[in-house]
Formats: C-alpha cells, structure tokens, sequence
C-alpha cells in the first residue's frame, strides 16, 4: 500500500510492524465502535445467507480510529480476500483497469484515501461499482467506441479522513457508509491491556488507565504511547510500567493530561496570543505556526475540536473558553 499519510510526533519506523502484531483480527478481537461491529456482522451474515458479497462500505473518521483495521477484520470474517490500494497510487484509468480485471469473484478491494482518486479514475469507479463492468474508450474523435468488459462480483471497502471530499455520485455508490468516531476511554483503556498483554508488558491498572487518559481517543495512538512508555521503564527503570515511569514518559514526551502535544499547544497558543483567540484562517494559521495545513486540519484539529478546545466559524479557528483556561490564558 502506498503509504503518505501524516505521521504523529511519537511515531517511529518500527511502529509500523508493532501495530501490524497488534491488530485485531476478528470482531471478538476489535474492541469499541460497537454499533459499527453490529451493522458490519448483519452485513455479512445477511450477505452470506444470500450467498452474495456484500455491498462497497465507506469508513470515514479521523486518522488512527481503526478505518484499515476494520477492512482487514471484514475480510477475515467473511473468508474473502483483500487487495490493498490507496487514491493516490491509482494514477491512470490503466492502474485502475489492472486492479479490477486481476480481482476474483467475492474479492474485496480496500482503497484508502479513496477522496485523493482523480477524476478519470473515478468515472472508471462508477460502472464497476455499480454494474460491475469496465467501460473501456477505444480509438478516439468520433470513430471511438466504447467496449465493455465484465468483472467479477467484488466488494470496494473506501477509507477516507475527509468524506466532505468525496464527490455526490461516488458516495452515493457505496451501500453501507461508517462514520468511524473518537473511542470511549473504556475502550482505549482495554486496547492497551490487550496490547500490553500481547507484548508481555509488565504494566499495572493506573498506569494503564494513565496512558488512556492521554492516547487522545485513538487506538493507534494508545498503542505507540505504550511503546513509548515501554522503552522509557526499560531505560530508566526495570521495564515495569507503573504511575511514576508513566508520569516521567509524558514528561519527556512534553505530552499533558489530555494527550495534548507541543504542536496542539503551539495551535491553540497561536491563536490566543497572535490573533486574539480568532477567528483565524488554516493558512494563516499554517503560516504562522510553520505546521502544514493538511496536518493541522486532518490530525490536530478533529481532536482539539472533540475536546472542545477549538471551533470552526465560516470565518476560521477559533480558541474556546475551555482552551483559554487549559493554556492558564485570560481572555482580552
Ligand atoms: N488495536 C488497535 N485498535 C484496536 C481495537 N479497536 N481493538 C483491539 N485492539 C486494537
């Protein structure tokens, strides 16, 4: 899978086969987005009766919620097979065409990014979507002529963090659409004692409950602040994990008790101080903070926001009351 997606500050290259270990495989294995797990389990039971690959499913949702995760258990559970690809990958209708036509009967084909597809790709997407065939433009002017090519009956899984990009005729393609949302911390807290218990970590109750405190809602990044804590015990302490190793990690991670990292505060805190508490525009924000746009839009803002530490208005972000007070900061 093409892989470009922003990165969190605490993510390192070896995380990328620590959260392979650490993915659930089943439904008995995933933990939260209970109502997701029950549609998704009628879904398949319903479509299995019916002896018929189920319909394309869209899963929307900030980055790290489990989108790909999901696809992977959908898959698994049904027995299918599960081809990976990403919007960005699929560059020409050629790119596309070679997926489609190597698929098989009851394949399912993940596309994650799905909003980045250009265009052209995108028309291709329709018919196969929907009629399961490939309409293919020979010659060109007006001797051209389109031949049509049947595919297998396969099933599309989409993820995209950002639905609103998606246009109207390819959202109104898939059948089954999940809007993935932040995890209760329960479930946060129970993903890291499955975790911890699969990597053997030596780690007692309010430690766990500690790191779930501050995984900002996310299954990926409760997993890497483990990791993260993990090393810090091995090097400083015996590699138990308990309250003071995990208060020293957070320390040094700069990470406060709502999971708030130096960027979050930078964000909020250029708001309060250089624009009053905004309204303020993501480019202006982006320049005046140095941070890319598309990282503050698609990986700090959705938490901030769940927080309620940053609002949008038409006229851009603006700092909470709520944010003020995190910060010790007093309104003008
Ligand atoms: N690891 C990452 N996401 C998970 C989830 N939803 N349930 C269990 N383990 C996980």
């Amino acid at each position: 899978m093409s892989e470009d997606r922003v990165v969190s500050p605490i993510e390192n290259n070896s995380d990328k086969n620590f959260d392979l270990s650490l993915r659930p495989k089943s439904f008995s294995e995933y933990i939260g987005q209970e109502n997701i797990k029950t549609n998704l389990q009628i879904t398949i039971k319903a479509a299995s009766k019916r002896s018929e690959p189920i319909d394309h499913v869209l899963f929307y949702g900030a980055p790290g919620l489990g989108k790909t995760t999901l696809a992977n258990v959908v898959s698994n559970e049904i027995g299918a097979n599960l081809k990976v690809t990403s919007g960005p990958a699929i560059e020409r209708s050629g790119d596309l065409a070679t997926i489609l036509t190597n698929l098989s009967d009851g394949d399912i084909l993940f596309i994650d990014e799905i909003h980045r597809l250009n265009k052209v790709v995108e028309e291709i997407l329709y018919p196969a979507m929907e009629d399961f065939a490939l309409d293919l433009i020979m010659g060109k002017g007006s001797g051209a002529r389109t031949l049509r090519i049947d595919l297998p009956r396969f099933t599309i899984i989409g993820a995209t963090t950002k639905a609103s990009l998606l246009s109207a005729p390819l959202r109104d393609r898939f059948g089954i659409i999940h809007h993935l949302d932040f995890y209760e911390d329960e479930h946060i807290h129970q993903i890291i004692k499955r975790s911890s218990n699969i990597l053997g970590v030596e780690i007692d109750e309010e430690a766990s409950l500690l790191i779930a405190e501050r995984a900002r809602k996310t299954p990926r990044i409760a997993n890497r602040l483990l990791k993260r804590v993990r090393d810090f015990s091995v090097v400083e302490g015996n590699g138990f994990i308990d309250k003071d190793i995990c208060l020293k990690s957070f320390e040094v991670l700069n990470i406060d008790k709502y999971g708030l990292d130096h960027v979050d505060r930078k964000i909020l805190n250029t708001i309060i101080e250089k624009f009053g508490g905004g309204p303020v525009g993501l480019n202006t924000l982006s320049a005046a903070t140095g941070e890319d746009m598309a990282t503050i839009e698609d990986v700090y803002e959705p938490y901030l926001m769940q927080l309620g530490f940053l609002d949008r208005s038409p006229r851009g972000r603006v700092a909470t009351d709520s944010a003020f007070g995190h910060l010790g900061l007093k309104k003008q």
